[in-house]
């Protein structure tokens, strides 16, 4: 038996806080919650925490502050980057905030949404529309991830272009912080500047500063109308020209444009069942590009159109299919959001989730591809995402013949040759998954002196006794 779980004294204090259906124990449950969606990481805990209130929260903090216990935050356990696994060390707990799923409040009036940390991004969407409204953020993992792990990774997704990243979508937070301390912060105000914004230290800090228990959310006017179609491109920088067309166009009406290639809509095809190709086959870039208005008769269908026959005039689109119903854009953006699973089922992949100024995204597409197929010969580059944000998911899928250790034990080498490349074009090494446990070594060579020291004397100041979440983030 491991050492943490001979003695029964945290494990009884726990349970006095959080009663018999907030703690678990047995090896068969905490299993499902040791492991990432990845599969990269297995640590080991002696117990999930389930609170149900921000008070439990915090009485399992304080109590974890006492007797130098780690704690581990998650939400829907989807991180790409290993932040929500432990380590393979004793005295470790995972505190799940699941059951802390509530929406507190939704006020149409000043267009907010206060809920709870746990909340399932679907559900917080669903509850927005059913109010009339939207909360825009959007994402591939929205039936898992939940709200706290969204802001706790500043997730970006699909509809940042248009509406900004998690962190533009919070007005203010609940805190519990690493001694149990409260920061009631949940203040609905649009302008608010009373001091340091420390509602923003806890967003993109990966669970390593504190416990996002609720948050006040921006709630948009609803999409009364849509224009979705999926085109055939012929390279990347056709791609990039049709960006601009549709931003020249109206700006305001796209929410999202994303880019896929060739080889990715090729493992959609192979592996989820059900997928379709609304185009010619063949094609070798693709992007998805979705126009919304809040106001019926925007004439986006006309937009849609216009703007795609001027780019075939001009040899920027070979191809292309306008979704003619709910049914058929929900199709095209299966294939998109369809990408992470298929490529996951074709077999080992490492990811790059870079960004570069939206100017540079052909080249960096085109240069990474090329220096990933020199240096693992076979293996097969996956470029695919949110193009207009100049973040692009360069992936890259094993060769076929080749064993899955083999492939991934060059991981690092794969990382390094696409972060050399993001560096000339001065991007970033992760643009939205966030650092994690996958990225800390890379953070002294990317935000080394004066911005990691920063870095570190705020985990000092707020976590001196580092229990939140080490490991992650800070090398
Ligand atoms: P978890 O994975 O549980 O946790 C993420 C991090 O936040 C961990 O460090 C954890 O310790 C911490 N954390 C969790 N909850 C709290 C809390 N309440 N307080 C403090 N810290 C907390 N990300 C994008 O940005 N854009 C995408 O398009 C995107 N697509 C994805 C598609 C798929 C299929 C998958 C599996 C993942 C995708 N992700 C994407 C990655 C992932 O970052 C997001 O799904 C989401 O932000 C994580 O939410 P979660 O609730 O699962 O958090
Ligand atoms: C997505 O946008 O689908 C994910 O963030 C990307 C990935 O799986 O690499
Ligand atoms: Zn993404």
């Amino acid at each position: 038996m491991p050492d943490d779980l001979r003695s029964p004294g945290p494990l009884d204090a726990f349970r006095r806080i959080l009663g018999p259906n907030g703690i678990l124990t047995a090896e068969s449950d905490l299993e499902p919650y040791l492991a990432d969606w990845r599969g990269l990481y297995r640590g080991r805990a002696m117990a999930l925490l389930r609170p149900a209130s921000t008070e439990e929260v915090s009485a399992c903090v304080r109590l974890c502050a006492e007797q130098g216990i780690t704690i581990i935050p998650q939400g829907g356990n989807t991180s790409m980057v290993g932040g929500a696994t432990p380590e393979a060390k004793p005295n470790q707990v995972i505190l799940s905030l699941a059951r802390m799923n509530r929406v507190r409040e939704i006020d149409t009036a000043d267009m907010t949404m206060t809920v709870e940390a746990g909340l399932i991004l679907q559900k917080a969407q669903q509850v927005a529309a059913d109010h009339g409204t939207l909360f825009p953020l959007s994402l591939g993992a929205e039936g898992s991830a939940m709200i706290g792990g969204l802001l706790s990774t500043n997730a970006g997704g699909n509809t940042t272009v248009r509406y900004g990243n998690a962190r533009e979508l919070m007005l203010g937070l609940e805190v519990v912080l690493p001694d149990g301390g409260v920061i009631n912060g949940l203040r609905r105000l649009r302008k608010d500047n009373t001091g340091y914004a420390l509602r923003h230290l806890f967003v993109g800090a990966e669970g390593t500063l504190g416990i996002i228990t609720a948050a006040v959310l921006r709630l948009f006017p609803a999409a009364k109308e849509t224009a979705t179609a999926l085109c055939a491109v012929p390279s990347e920088d056709a791609a990039l020209a049709l960006f601009r067309r549709f931003r020249a166009a109206d700006e305001g009406a796209v929410r999202a444009f994303e880019y896929m290639s060739g080889i990715g809509m090729g493992l959609v095809m192979d592996n989820i069942e059900g997928a379709t190709l609304p185009v010619a086959p063949g094609f070798e870039h693709f992007v998805l590009v979705d126009l919304s208005a809040s106001r019926e008769g925007a004439g986006l269908r006309n937009l849609l159109e216009q703007v795609l026959e001027a780019a075939m005039e001009a040899g920027e689109v070979l191809d292309a299919a306008l979704a003619e119903s709910e049914a058929q854009r929900a199709a095209i953006w299966r294939l998109r959001e369809e990408h992470p699973e298929a490529q996951k089922r074709a077999g080992a992949s490492v990811k790059n989730d870079v960004s570069v100024p939206v100017s540079s995204v052909p080249e960096l597409i085109r240069r990474s591809s090329a220096e990933l197929v020199k240096l693992i010969p076979g293996s097969r580059p996956v470029p695919f995402g949110h193009m207009g944000d100049g973040n692009i998911h360069m992936n890259l899928e094993q060769p076929p013949e080749m064993p899955a250790a083999d492939f991934l034990a060059r991981a690092h080498d794969i990382m390094d040759c696409v972060n050399a490349i993001v560096r000339e074009l001065g991007g970033s090494f992760s643009a939205e998954h966030g650092v994690g446990r996958l990225k800390t070594d890379m953070m002294e060579a990317w935000r080394g002196g004066a911005e990691l020291a920063a870095m570190q004397a705020i985990k000092a100041a707020l976590d001196p006794k580092g229990i939140m979440n080490p490991g992650k983030v800070l090398p």
